[in-house]
């Protein structure tokens, strides 16, 4: 295990750091369990810079969902056919123009389809379904189910097939995606058991795209998936002439990040010891915003005689909470915490809420550490507020 405190001496705190080894490792074993497979990488779940140029490295596709994230993967090297776009709600320029970079978009929506068939006539397109599944470890993160915002219903293949037909529209994808954070493998097959039973209605198809959701164990005594497993029946239910596509996000980077602390206040409430650290909600807001569960240890007295308390962030909310009545080794002020499994959603989901920057990000591979990114600067957040070229007035409509 890499010694985290030594990047807290040598880069400071906060500091978000991944294990690029263990990315890798993920990626490996997923990608060399599922025959005639793709694996494009869910790249909201982390777009950090050397993340994305490893999974370049290691031959995976991507996953993206907005025109950003499709420039920022074509910048760092992605081919625009190694990339899916998926549509949520968006412009038609924006759909206009990812397809024309050349890059794949897999549409959830007939309505969407029906006014880019109308300008894109003999279009190759991919097709998002709602399999109806009702699942993922938070309300939030299912994205599926009869009432979800996400995906084609089942019910509205007729129309479908009419614009197939009149748009002469080549459908060379079907696609789903059930929920995040999927403990369950049967969670994973109920969706792709859909799909399967669409195959026969698309003949120019060349692949089947199961979606992202793979689970990873937040809490100690979780278990890993068994991915090869899932390999296996997968393969069993997709015929072999068919490239089976998954887009994992969490399976492949949560478990390699760690957000790094430091304690700058511990209080005495009438109940409890509460203590403060300088990061907050605006860097890490999965507990806050789905209770997430994310393992907190002590590096500074990794040993020491295990004390109850609440871990909360510096930000000006009651909910700024890392950790509730949470066993950790007993802390002092200025000891560094460690905030695990903190790869996937939580840098890409961080803000400048209260003005405060995000935190550095170094990347490791065994003992070589490099510095992948640097915090954001309050100065470079100003900046941005009251761009220079603004006169002074500006701010004074009087
Ligand atoms: N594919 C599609 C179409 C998706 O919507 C998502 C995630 C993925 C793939 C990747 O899912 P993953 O393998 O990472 O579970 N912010 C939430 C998760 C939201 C996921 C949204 N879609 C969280 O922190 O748990």
């Amino acid at each position: 295990m890499k010694n985290l405190k030594n990047l807290v001496d040598e880069y400071g705190s906060p500091l978000y750091c991944y294990d690029l080894d263990l990315i890798s490792e993920k990626y490996d074993l997923l990608k060399d369990s599922i025959k005639n497979s793709k694996v494009l990488y869910a790249m909201k779940a982390n777009y950090n810079p050397s993340i994305l140029k490893s999974f370049l490295k290691m031959g995976a596709g991507i996953d993206a969902v907005s025109l950003g994230e499709v420039l920022l993967a074509m910048r760092i090297g992605f081919k625009p056919e190694d990339i899916l776009y998926t549509a949520n709600n968006a412009t038609r320029q924006e759909i206009g123009e990812i397809h024309k970079k050349g890059v794949l978009v897999n549409f959830g929506s007939v309505g969407q389809l029906e006014r880019f068939a109308v300008t894109h006539p003999s279009a190759r397109v991919c097709l998002r379904f709602n399999p109806g599944v009702v699942a993922g470890d938070h309300e939030y993160t299912s994205t599926a189910g009869p009432d979800s915002k996400f995906g084609i219903r089942l019910a509205d293949l007729p129309a479908i097939r009419d614009i197939i037909k009149n748009y002469n529209i080549k459908v060379v994808g079907i696609h789903q995606h059930t929920g995040s954070g999927l403990s369950e493998e049967e969670d994973f097959y109920r969706g792709v058991v859909t799909l399967t039973g669409l195959i026969d209605l698309f003949p120019d198809l060349e692949f089947v795209n199961v979606g992202g959701g793979i689970g990873v164990p937040y809490k100690e005594d979780q278990e890993q998936i068994n991915v090869q497993r899932v390999g296996r029946t997968l393969r069993r239910m997709i015929p072999s002439e068919l490239e089976v596509h998954v887009e994992p996000g969490k399976y492949l980077v949560a478990e390699s990040g760690h957000l790094l602390v430091e304690v700058t206040d511990i209080k005495k409430t009438k109940n409890k010891t509460v203590v403060g650290v300088n990061s907050g909600m605006s860097q890490l807001i999965r507990p806050v915003l789905y209770g997430a569960y994310h393992h907190i240890t002590n590096l500074s007295n990794p040993d020491g005689e295990k004390r109850v308390y609440d871990v909360v962030g510096n930000i000006c909310e009651s909910g700024d909470n890392f950790a509730t009545n949470r066993e950790i080794s007993e802390i002092r002020l200025g000891n560094t915490l460690a905030i695990h499994n903190a790869g996937a959603y939580c840098y890409s989901m961080g803000s400048n809420y209260n003005l405060r920057p995000m935190p550095p990000e170094v990347t490791y591979r065994g003992e070589k550490t490099s510095l992948s990114r640097p915090g954001n600067m309050i100065t470079d957040m100003i900046i941005k507020i009251i761009p220079i070229f603004y006169p002074d007035e500006i701010n004074d409509p009087s």
